[in-house]
């Protein structure tokens, strides 16, 4: 295994202090990651609720991230997306528009913008070179909360933005690995790849043991209550997918079947749409917000 001297950056000492907020609609967990030394905070995958059927969003999951920092007294500096989500609308203009911070994506945004933006349709008012974010982070990149420093790593495979944020000795893994029992994200995603999915979670592996994990999503496999904590150890040890020393040809093959029978998430269509905006909602020419539904074109 690799040693973490990979990782310039790299500082266990420094311990954030995690909360994470569960969305039971969509299995997210949000993350509210604050520095013990300042005010400063930074926010790791919102949640815009959305009743599809419907055609109707609201705030509820927004809104209990943005109490928590202001009870707290904290200032926002980030709102992070470990990526693209597709199977829910990210909150970050709404929570941006009351607290401020600067939204932050991974540098692949240009690729998935360019992918979507043809299967979408959309024009040429559609940038797709992803400045409707305020970063746009390359791999090993840094940033600060506060005084703490952060940086990312560059993971894709579940799809091409994907970053996994390491933040002190808390790690935040967004759709590479679940839980141990859980396993790892999809990746037959438009620019998915299993073994580049396998490639990116050795990489995050090879951070140190004691390493906190915190992942993006959570399904309670076996009816097990919703957990959302794990160390780098114990994926290592029992990640049901990749751990004990599960072979790349092993996982792209296992991967590979298991993707073909799985069903696209409910949201993807809306989430695509929102969240390769950085979470803005698109109009039509007349300024109404309105979503498009492609046929057959995922
Ligand atoms: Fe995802």
């Amino acid at each position: 295994m690799e040693s973490s001297t990979n990782f310039p950056n790299l500082n266990m000492a420094a311990k954030p202090e995690v909360e994470g907020f569960f969305d039971p609609a969509s299995n997210t967990i949000s993350y509210v990651v604050k520095d013990p030394a300042t005010d400063a905070c930074a926010i790791i995958d919102s949640v815009l609720d959305m009743d599809y059927a419907a055609g109707r969003i609201t705030y509820d999951s927004a809104d209990r991230l943005i109490d928590a920092i202001q009870t707290q007294g904290l200032s926002l500096e980030w709102i992070i997306e470990t990526h693209v989500h597709a199977d829910h609308l990210s909150a970050a203009p709404y929570i941006q528009d009351r607290l401020g911070g600067k939204i932050g994506v991974g540098a692949g945004i240009i690729e998935i913008q360019d992918t979507f933006g043809k299967i979408f349709n959309e024009g040429t008012e559609f940038q797709r070179d992803g400045s409707q974010f305020d970063a746009l982070f390359e791999d090993g990149d840094t940033y600060t909360i506060g005084k703490l420093i952060a940086f990312v790593i560059a993971t894709p495979g579940h799809t091409p933005a994907c970053m996994v944020h390491v933040i002190g000795d808390a790690t935040f893994a967004g759709d590479t690995l679940f839980m141990p029992d859980g396993g790892s994200a999809r990746a037959d995603f438009p620019g998915g790849d299993a073994g580049q999915l396998y490639d990116s979670i050795q990489t995050v592996l090879s951070l140190p043991d004691e390493m906190r994990l915190f992942i993006c999503h959570d399904y309670g496999p076996g009816g097990r209550a919703i957990a959302w904590e794990t160390s780098i150890g114990q994926q290592r040890a029992d990640n049901i997918h990749v751990g004990a020393g599960k072979s790349r040809e092993e996982f792209i093959k296992f991967r590979t079947e298991r993707d073909a029978q799985l069903a696209m998430p409910k949201l993807i269509i809306p989430s695509l749409q929102v969240n390769m905006r950085a979470g803005e909602i698109p109009c039509d020419e007349s300024g109404a917000p309105m979503l498009k539904v492609p046929l057959n074109g995922l």
